[in-house]
């Protein structure tokens, strides 16, 4: 007879009941967690900054064109500014062995990897660690690269049979990850995705036999049509491989799907760099579509998890030696993105010029600064943007970038900087060094195509504490309120002729993307709860959680309220404030039209403060909500 064991029916009830509750917990993503959920893993405090093989050579590589690069790093003194990273990209695989899997090298490029019957990059990545430089390399998450998909000829491309040329990390992550950091002594992996992308059953190379089918589940033209689970699934596992396979965290992990599935909202969740854009090209056109992919996505990067809109074109094209201004802005403006700076030319036969602009020590200064804050849009309008991004300093980077064919002269104001208006503030031109004084504001000359950089010092408007918009590199978006992602707006509404450069810009007017932003709505408007503007504070949609790292303030405060763009007027939503997990401070159900309520927790000894801002119902898309003025400051009151 089989024996039940039973429990006291009053028991199982509150078990039961107990169980649900903490289901319920768990399953509700704005429960805060006391913890930053963004990517710390790996080796990226700061962006990291080196060469790649791509731009220059695409797959056409060898060791003497890697080595030469690698060598004129060391020589110049650019390895002592900070460029370590020797990536080598797509193109230096010759086939994966069977039956074993081991990945083979093309040794007839790559002579020093030929190592008793097999092939080891092991004397390559020696070479470069002895040079005082790190090592990376290229991988696919599917079965096959994005050259064997786009390439039009073969000569560079892995050969054999079908199963020989699956050169990709699909089904063999764990091998190769070991492979690669393990044997081989990689220090950073880039991670592309045209395996899951291009090999349906229907593509020309997949019916022609040259490759297996994988059905895709990224699509670079269709969110809707993209499985991001799916694809975040890989990721995990490759990060689940990193942690077996490089213990010590000395690695690095480059998303690269191009900023399809959506993944400028969570890459930061799973890798250190994640690429927000399509390849850059040697073209203006192509580096303002990439800048823009990245622009707007301030609150997206945070020490450790980067906006990549991808490598630098400098030495080719609209950007070589004879076209300085453009070399130029092409720089200033990846180092106020945060973004990696990865050399892309040849540097055996790279002008000098071009040299001492990679190496400009106050602007890779500007893109290494330990806040880690990526700059804020001040001003944004068609021709003509006002890039400021906090330094650990308390000092202000800030770009003034013409993207247009026209000189414009800018009226650059203290508020811009948020910087206080009656008192000076000194300018450093980072190309000149020249230094200039001004109160209020001042006029600036910005040439076509111009990128005009300068630190800024001068008294804060926020004396005894920091807008949160002014440190977005500590504010992470851990649930932005985003259902069904939408396009970035891209398109710009012209130059108001009557006001100059003042306020914040003629903005793009109709809705898209809807991400958090900083001293924005999540649509790319200024901020304003029943009538009242906010120059400063965060825009989210409703249904969101904002982690905050709360460096040694003592108080949180914020005017908090329904947008004024919320198309929804009847929801009501509740702000909250937690600090390490615990509820501070609550508002009382607010709606559209209604004005903004003052909300503000001790946060003295908090690590973690947790913005949560809840709907019961409604649409997030239409409850856009401000957390306006949101600071943090030293005082108790
Ligand atoms: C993709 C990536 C590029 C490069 C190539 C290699 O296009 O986006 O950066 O790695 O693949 O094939």
């Amino acid at each position: 007879m089989q024996t039940t064991f039973r429990r006291p029916p009053r028991l199982a009830l509150i078990t039961l009941l107990l169980a649900a509750a903490s289901l319920h917990a768990a399953a509700d993503p704005l429960a805060p967690t006391a913890r930053w959920s963004a990517y710390t893993a790996g080796r990226a405090a700061t962006p990291p900054m080196g060469w790649s093989s791509w731009n220059a050579f695409g797959t056409d590589i060898d060791e003497a064109k890697i080595l030469g690069s690698a060598q004129r790093i060391a020589d110049s003194g650019l390895s002592a500014r900070g460029y370590r990273y020797i990536n080598i990209d797509d193109g230096w695989a010759a086939r994966r062995q069977m039956p074993d899997g081991r990945l083979v090298i093309r040794a007839e490029r790559f002579p020093s990897s030929v190592q008793g019957g097999g092939t080891s990059f092991r004397p390559l990545t020696d070479k470069l660690h002895a040079m005082g430089l790190k090592a990376g390399i290229y991988s696919d998450l599917g079965r096959n690269t994005c050259s064997q998909a786009y390439s039009g000829v073969d000569t560079d491309l892995p050969k054999g049979s079908v199963l020989e040329r699956e050169i990709g990390l699909y089904g063999h992550i764990d091998q190769d990850i070991n492979l690669f950091f393990g044997d081989w002594g990689f220090d950073f992996i880039k991670v592309d995705g045209c395996g899951l992308r291009a090999y349906g059953a229907n593509s020309a190379k997949v019916r022609s036999g040259q490759y297996r089918a994988l059905t895709p589940v990224l699509d670079l033209e269709s969110v809707s049509r993209s499985n991001i689970p799916a694809v975040q699934a890989e990721f995990t596992q490759i990060n689940a491989a990193l942690q077996r396979n490089k213990p010590d965290g000395d690695f690095l992990l480059s998303l690269c799907i191009w900023g399809a599935a959506d993944v400028r909202a969570w890459g930061k969740n799973y890798g250190n760099l994640s690429r927000t854009s399509d390849d850059i090209t040697p073209s203006w056109s192509r580096l303002l579509s990439n800048f823009d992919s990245a622009a707007r996505r301030e609150l997206y990067g945070h020490p450790g998890s980067w906006n990549d809109p991808d490598m630098l074109y400098i030495g080719k094209g609209d950007f070589d030696a004879d076209h300085l201004v453009e070399a130029k802005s092409h720089f200033a403006l990846w180092a106020m993105l945060n973004a990696p700076l990865m050399l892309g030319a040849d540097l055996r036969t790279m002008p000098q010029p071009l040299m001492d602009i990679v190496g400009n020590a106050d602007i890779i200064a500007v893109n290494q600064d330990p806040a880690g804050n990526q700059a804020v849009l001040a001003y944004d309008a068609d021709d003509l943007e006002i890039l400021v991004k906090p330094l650990a300093s308390g000092q202000k980077a800030v770009a003034i970038f013409n993207r247009g064919l026209a000189p414009i002269d800018v009226d650059l104001t203290a508020e811009h900087l948020k910087l206080r208006g009656d008192a000076p503030v000194t300018l450093t031109d980072l190309w000149t060094k020249a230094d200039s004084t001004f109160t209020k504001e001042t006029k600036l000359r910005v040439m076509p195509r111009e990128t005009r950089i300068f630190r800024a010092n001068g008294e804060r408007a926020l004396a005894q504490g920091v807008y949160l918009s002014e440190q977005p590199g500590s504010v992470n978006p851990a649930v932005d309120g985003v259902v069904r992602p939408q396009v970035d707006p891209t398109i710009f509404r012209s130059s108001f002729g009557w006001t100059g450069t003042k306020g914040p810009g003629e903005r793009p007017m109709y809705a898209g993307w809807g991400g958090a932003r900083a001293d924005s709505t999540p649509y790319g408007q200024v901020m304003q709860i029943a009538g009242t503007p906010y120059a400063a504070g965060i825009g989210i949609l409703v249904n969101s959680r904002l982690e905050v790292r709360n460096q040694g303030y003592r108080r949180l405060s914020a005017q908090v309220g329904v947008d004024d763009s919320a198309q929804d007027r009847k929801h009501d939503v509740t702000f909250m404030i937690y600090g390490d997990g615990k509820l501070l401070a609550k508002s009382k159900p607010l709606r559209w039209g209604q004005p903004a309520q003052a909300l503000s927790a001790d946060v003295a000894g908090v690590r973690m403060v947790e913005l949560v801002a809840r709907s019961a119902a409604g649409t997030n898309e239409q409850l856009p909500v401000s957390w306006g003025n949101a600071a943090l400051f030293s005082s108790e009151r």
